[in-house]
């Protein structure tokens, strides 16, 4: 499963728009901000979920029934709690304690049941989790860092271990489908070094390199069509966690040196970098903070903040690296390009009044879920990513901005079904390019990433962002 394919598709055309810079978060005062009350964050149902719930009521579980009631008030009385995910785990060691003691469960069981309770491995990885709590030293972390920790945590963290990605993972990426991808992002760059006067040496950098598949295809496409490109190109990849292991690439941990020429590639970097959490209440946005109640991960409100045009009901992320992330890749390349591939929209699409539920996602074994707090260091959690805040900071950086372009209208205007026609003589190959160029430019699927770029030193439209004619 690709890692957005059970997304809403979104309403309307891609309407690109420049944001003169990011929106401004200002955490709340000190007198929010010290706030803890341990309350359940309600999150409104969606009318759909409802209906296939065949109720409208609160569920939640019996001990978080009075801290539901008491967010209700505060959120104003009129929204659904939406706590049954959490409730779920306790309830199942709650039926399975009680059949394991009973005399009935016994007879089940056969001779003497055991007390089988995995305890927090029921939860996700029992040392990560362990770790976390004891960060949370009894009190609660925002949102932000509990993803961090999650994704990240040096030893335990899900991004530390190899294997994460392809078909015996959690999910999907462009490159992993096949070499197509990267055949076209290194016919891409070889435009961009023959239009800067090829080079030598030519720098590609790619942060959020993973295992390396891109970089692969890339080195590979390079040497088998064009050798003079193949000795110019200095392949960096800037990957902190499990690196490949290609001698041809340079693994490297950010931050990079710079370089004279060159492109900087990036595909799904953004949006796997931890989010804040927010949640519209009456009062302004609250984000949403983690504690540790014992048994399971619990939401609580922390402070109200203050974000421009934040969404006026529901839930909506804030990714506080991706700009500055953005600015430092423009500065790689002294001459040159980045081109960018994530899934994400321009600002007012992503807070549309009507996108109640935010965007963040959980995938686990190519199933994709919205509980966090389940799977915990054994499932990549990921959400979309602001374009307008990418492209202000490709034009701070003084580079020429293009796009967004969906993945499916730029691989097709580079020719990627050329490639699938090339394999006609060859029918397994012809079939499996086939499959692959239908994977990456499905419209439910990665299709849906968004491209963009951005220019300096370049003269004109880079390839797959020329205006139509
Ligand atoms: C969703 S994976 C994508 C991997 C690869 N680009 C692909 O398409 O298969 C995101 C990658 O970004 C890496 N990453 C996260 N934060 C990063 C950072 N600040 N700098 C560089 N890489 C980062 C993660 O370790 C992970 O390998």
């Amino acid at each position: 499963m690709t890692r957005r394919s059970t997304m809403p598709e979104m309403v309307g055309g891609v309407t690109p728009r420049r944001e003169a810079s990011s929106p401004a978060v200002t955490p709340g005062s000190s007198r929010t901000r010290k706030r803890t009350r341990s309350w359940a964050v309600v999150r409104p149902i969606s009318a759909h979920a409802r209906k296939r719930r065949g109720s409208n009521r609160l569920t939640v579980s019996p001990k978080s029934r009075i801290a539901a009631s008491t967010a209700l008030s505060d959120a104003g009385g009129d929204c659904t709690g939406r706590l049954e995910c959490r409730s779920s785990v306790r309830r199942e060691l709650y039926h399975r304690r009680r059949l394991a003691s009973s005399p009935a469960g016994a007879g089940i069981l056969g001779v003497m049941a055991l007390d089988l309770d995995p305890g927090t491995a029921a939860l996700g990885n029992p040392r990560l989790i362990a770790a976390i709590v004891a960060e949370m030293d009894g009190g609660a972390i925002p949102f932000q860092r509990f993803m961090e920790l999650a994704l990240y945590h040096p030893e335990h963290g899900y991004y530390r271990k190899r294997g994460r990605i392809g078909r015996q993972g959690d999910f999907l990426t462009s490159p992993v489908i096949h070499p197509m991808f990267g055949w076209a992002v290194a016919g891409w760059c070889r435009e961009a070094w023959e239009r800067l006067g090829r080079p030598s040496p030519f720098t590609i950098f790619e942060p959020g390199a993973g295992e390396g598949h891109l970089a692969r295809a890339v080195l590979d496409w390079a040497e088998g069509r064009d050798p003079a490109f193949a000795a110019a190109i200095r392949y960096i990849a800037l990957e902190p966690n499990s690196p490949g292991d290609d001698p041809r690439v340079s693994w490297q941990t950010p931050p990079a040196a710079p370089a004279e020429a060159g492109v900087v590639v990036a595909n799904e970097l953004f949006d796997a970098f931890p989010v804040r959490l927010f949640e519209a209440t009456p009062r302004g946005p609250a984000e949403v903070y983690v504690r540790w109640d014992g048994e399971q991960f619990v939401e609580e409100r922390g402070p109200i903040a203050t974000i421009d045009d934040a969404p006026a009901e529901g839930r909506f992320e804030v990714n506080p690296a991706a700009y500055p992330a953005m600015a430092s890749l423009c500065g790689l390349v002294e001459r040159g390009a980045v081109l960018v591939f994530d899934y994400g929209y321009p600002q007012e699409e992503l807070w549309a009044p009507w996108r109640t539920q935010g965007t963040l996602l959980c995938f686990y074994r190519h199933t994709a879920h919205e509980n966090p707090y389940i799977h915990v260091g054994e499932q990549d959690l990921t959400a979309h990513v602001n374009l307008s805040e990418l492209l202000a900071a490709i034009d701070d950086a003084g580079m020429q901005a293009w796009g967004p372009v969906s993945q499916r209208e730029f691989l097709y205007s580079l020719g990627l079904p050329g490639l699938v026609e090339a394999a006609r003589g060859d029918l397994q190959e012809y079939f499996t390019r086939r499959r692959a160029l239908e994977q990456l430019t499905d419209g439910a699927g990665l299709g849906r990433i968004r491209v963009i770029a951005g220019t300096r030193g370049i003269e004109g439209a880079p390839p797959g962002f020329e205006p139509l004619p």
